[in-house]
């Protein structure tokens, strides 16, 4: 474990569902593991007028979020001991003032060293105003000890905006002390893309154009957007997911083999992906870019009700609840290797996934077999749920002849008993706390992802031709997104445990 120095901890937003739901059973279980320093205290901040007590007992004592998770009333009520709260106007330079005050007795009281994180958890609209004035009273200054902030998507709603953003950002702190959280980097399935690529010496030399036919990824939910409505309907599915944690995923795939694993060498080979990706010219995003939205339909004999009809959602809504893209990334890698992303709400069943095609053996001499010729060998990252990874090979039949049929070697993560995997968030704040900012998004790196979505942003906009096409709840969205494969080939429609496929699959 690295040096973990005594801090204070502030959450902006803190009255939120983010505070309750996944921040604070994330530190509780950094707290249990002994991963916390001794000194350390969190500062909860938001408009709410609750006492020190009420927050505690908010995201503590009743927060079912953090009591599901294996405990001790003294674990409970040591841990509780450490929160705190101030109500703060994000608005008033005055409320400001009085929040500084807090902090510094905070940190005094519990010896926090000066050591401040800030977390800002509210809508992107006050990260702006909040930095402004965490800079304007010296607390961005790190002179006396580190100051570091940790900003949720959405980074930006394009890239004029993503770039103002990081401009507002920057003159208030050094891009060093922000850490961009994308909570895909936090699972450890993603984290191990890494190590299945340069820990092991068998993949790499067959990482590129000359092996791989295409790549896949795919990210469904069975969910609808809930009661996120109104969020949802100036996002869709390429600002939600596309953009931020689905190009995260393509460039861990793709990116070259870094000189080492630390932040500055990951992130330059990531932001070299990025640079790399083709951008669409505007007639071409229809037939690259396949855009859906849910319709009503009945699941498990319950009438689902359409994304139209949701709270929030304007009666006449264009926006994508689905959408899939092929594209490609020009440099010596990967040239003319077509990858295919997709992301959806309302599908099937709950998985994301990356599937490599590898090429078909150039001469078939076992089998005239349509079937085995076509079933190329497959290498399957399950980020979740089943996570593991499948390796799809030929194998002899035994018998008479040379007789081949595809089987499955596979792992999953569960078969590691002994292993605990932190959930995201613990992931990142720890690294965050100690200053390791690997598995955050860069400022550039944000914006060169902007740069490839926005031309599909501003086609939408423009082109009121390129249709929306609806799916009914519960299927795999529109049936055009299989057409725009190349050959005779369709997406993996994966089920619920990685290796089920074929004659039952469980969604
Ligand atoms: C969030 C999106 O960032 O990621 C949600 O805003 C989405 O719409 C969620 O449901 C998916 O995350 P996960 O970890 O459940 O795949």
């Amino acid at each position: 474990m690295k040096d973990c120095k005594q801090f204070v901890l502030v959450i902006f937003g803190a009255s939120g569902d983010l505070t309750a739901r996944k921040l604070i059973p994330a530190l509780f279980s950094l707290y249990k593991r002994d991963f916390m320093p001794k000194n350390f205290a969190i500062l909860g901040a938001s408009r709410s007028n609750y006492s020190d007590d009420d927050f505690r007992e908010k995201v503590v004592f009743s927060n079912t979020s953090l009591l599901s998770k294996e405990h001790t009333q003294a674990q409970l009520d040591e841990f509780a001991s450490k929160i705190y709260y101030e109500p703060t106007d994000t608005k008033s330079d005055e409320a400001f003032t009085e929040f500084k005050e807090r902090l510094e007795k905070l940190n005094t009281d519990c010896d926090g060293g000066g050591n401040y994180l800030f977390y800002l958890s509210t809508p992107p609209s006050l990260y702006e105003v909040i930095s402004q004035r965490l800079n304007k009273q010296g607390l961005s200054d790190d002179s006396q000890g580190w100051r570091r902030l940790i900003v949720e998507k959405p980074f930006g709603y394009d890239l004029a905006t993503a770039k103002a953003l990081n401009k507002k950002l920057l003159s208030y702190f050094k891009e060093y002390q922000i850490y961009r959280i994308d909570h895909y980097l936090g699972k450890e399935t993603v984290q191990n893309l890494l190590v299945t690529r340069f820990a092991n010496s068998i993949y790499e030399p067959l990482w590129n154009r000359n092996y791989i036919e295409r790549v896949e990824i795919t990210s469904a939910e069975s969910l609808g957007v809930g009661s996120r409505g109104g969020y949802y309907d100036g996002s869709g599915a390429l600002r939600d997911m596309v953009q931020n944690h689905l190009l995260q995923l393509v460039a861990l795939t793709a990116m070259e083999p870094p000189v080492a694993a630390n932040a500055d060498a990951i992130r330059n080979e990531k932001l070299k992906v990025f640079q790399s990706m083709r951008t669409y010219a505007p007639e071409e995003v229809a037939s690259h870019v396949i855009r859906g939205q849910y319709t009503s339909s009945v699941i498990n004999g319950e009438k689902v009700t359409p994304y139209r009809d949701i709270e929030g959602v304007a009666e006449n809504s264009k926006t994508e609840t689905y959408v899939a893209l092929k594209f490609f990334i020009d440099n010596w890698r990967w040239a003319d290797v077509p990858f295919y992303v997709r992301s959806g709400k309302m599908l099937p069943t709950k998985v994301t996934e990356i599937v490599i095609h590898f090429k078909k053996s150039p001469h078939h001499i076992f089998s005239r077999d349509e079937e085995v010729q076509s079933s190329n060998n497959q290498l399957i990252i399950r980020i979740q749920p089943n996570e593991g990874m499948l390796l799809k090979v030929g194998m002899k039949v035994p018998g008479e002849g040379f007789r081949v049929k595809n089987i499955n070697m596979d792992f999953h993560y569960e078969e590691l008993a002994d292993a605990y995997v932190p959930e995201a968030y613990e992931r990142l704040l720890l690294d965050c706390i100690q200053g390791d900012a690997t598995l955050y998004a860069r400022g550039d790196a944000v914006e060169a992802a902007w740069d490839f979505i926005d031309p599909i942003l501003n086609a939408w906009k423009n082109d009121d031709s390129i249709p929306v096409f609806g799916y009914p709840a519960g299927t795999w969205g529109p049936s055009n997104a299989d057409e725009m494969i190349d050959g005779a080939q369709t997406w993996r429609y994966p089920c619920k445990n990685l290796t089920n496929d074929g004659d039952y699959c469980e969604l």
